[in-house]
C-alpha cells in the first residue's frame, strides 16, 4: 500500500453519496471519515492510499488483503478480509499483505504421499498448543485447529479436506503463539492429494490428452496473429455461460474448441 496524497479525499460535490453517512477510520494511527458503506479496501482508496500489495481479486478468493483491526477501549485485535469487511466507526486499522511464514522447499514429484512427509517438512506441527486462535482468526471461518490436529495424525484427505477453502492470507500464521504456518502445511496435505490420492478427473483427463494432441494448435495460433483491438472485439463478442445455465451449457460457436 503506497500513500499519493497527503490529505483524504473531500466528500464528494453534493448528492447521494454526500448524504451517506462517513465513519471516523484510523490507518497505521492517521484519521479519515469515509462512508460507511465501504469496504476496508475502498475505503483505503477512498483515503487516497494507492493499493499495489494487498490486494488481488477484490472478492474474497486471492488472500492478498489480510487486515488487522482494533476499536478503542477494546483489547481485542479482530481480522478480516479488507476486500470483504466493511468499515466501522473509529476501526484502526493496518493490512497485513504478506506474511513471512516458513516455507518448505520440494519438489512434489518425489514427495512420498503419506502423512509423515508434513511432520518431515513441517515439524514444528507437533508444537501446537491447540489454543484455537489459528480457527477464531480465519476470516474463511475455516475450522483451522481442526485440520492442524489432522496433520499432527497424519491424515492428508482430512486436512485437504479441511483447508479447501483456505485463501492463503496469513491472518491464522500472524497469530498463531506456536510460530505454526497453517496455510503452507495445508496446501502441501492439498498438493500430495491431490496429485496422488484423490480420484481422477475423466473429464479433465480427456481435456489434457486433447490440448496434447494438437486441436487447439490452429486457434491458438490464429490468436496470436491478431492485434489488440481484434482480440478486444473477440473477447467482447465471446458467448458468455448464462448464470443459470443448465450443467450441459455449451457456446453455439465452438470453433475456438477446435471443432
Ligand atoms: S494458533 Fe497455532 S498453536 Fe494455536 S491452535 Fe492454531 S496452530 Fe495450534
Ligand atoms: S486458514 Fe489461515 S491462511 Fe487460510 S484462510 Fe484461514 S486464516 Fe487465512
Ligand atoms: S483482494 Fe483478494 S481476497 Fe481481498
Amino acid at each position: 500500500m503506497s500513500k499519493t496524497e497527503t490529505k483524504p479525499k473531500k466528500a464528494p460535490v453534493k448528492g447521494k453519496a454526500e448524504e451517506e453517512r462517513q465513519v471516523p477510520i484510523f490507518v497505521m494511527g492517521k484519521r479519515y471519515d469515509v462512508p460507511a458503506s465501504l469496504t476496508i479496501q475502498k475505503a483505503l482508496e477512498y483515503a487516497g492510499y494507492q493499493l499495489i500489495r494487498g490486494c488481488g481479486c477484490r472478492g474474497g478468493i486471492c488472500g492478498a488483503c489480510g487486515t488487522v483491526y482494533r476499536f478503542p477501549n477494546s483489547y481485542r485485535i479482530e481480522v478480516g478480509l479488507a476486500c470483504q469487511t466493511v468499515v466501522q466507526p473509529d476501526m484502526y486499522i493496518t493490512q497485513i499483505p504478506f506474511f513471512p511464514g516458513n516455507k518448505a522447499v520440494y519438489d512434489i514429484e518425489t514427495l512420498p504421499a503419506e502423512g509423515g512427509t508434513i511432520a518431515a517438512l513441517y515439524p514444528e506441527v507437533f508444537k501446537c498448543v491447540g489454543c484455537g486462535t489459528c480457527t477464531r482468526s480465519c476470516p474463511m471461518d475455516i475450522d483451522v485447529l481442526g485440520y492442524i490436529s489432522k496433520a499432527i495424525q497424519g491424515d492428508l484427505k482430512a486436512v485437504a479436506e479441511g483447508s479447501f477453502d483456505c485463501v492463503m492470507c496469513g491472518l491464522c500464521a500472524a497469530r498463531c503463539p506456536s510460530e505454526e504456518v497453517q496455510y503452507n502445511i495445508a496446501i502441501l496435505a492439498r498438493r500430495l492429494y491431490g496429485r496422488y490420492i484423490a480420484p481422477k478427473a475423466e473429464h479433465v483427463t480427456q481435456a489434457v490428452k486433447a490440448v496434447e494432441s494438437g486441436v487447439y494448435d490452429k486457434a491458438l495460433k490464429d490468436l496470436m496473429k491478431k492485434n489488440m483491438d481484434e482480440l478486444k472485439k473477440l473477447y467482447k463478442d465471446l458467448e458468455i455461460e448464462p448464470d443459470m445455465a443448465e450443467e450441459s451449457w455449451t457456446p453455439q460457436n465452438r470453433s475456438h474448441l477446435g471443432e
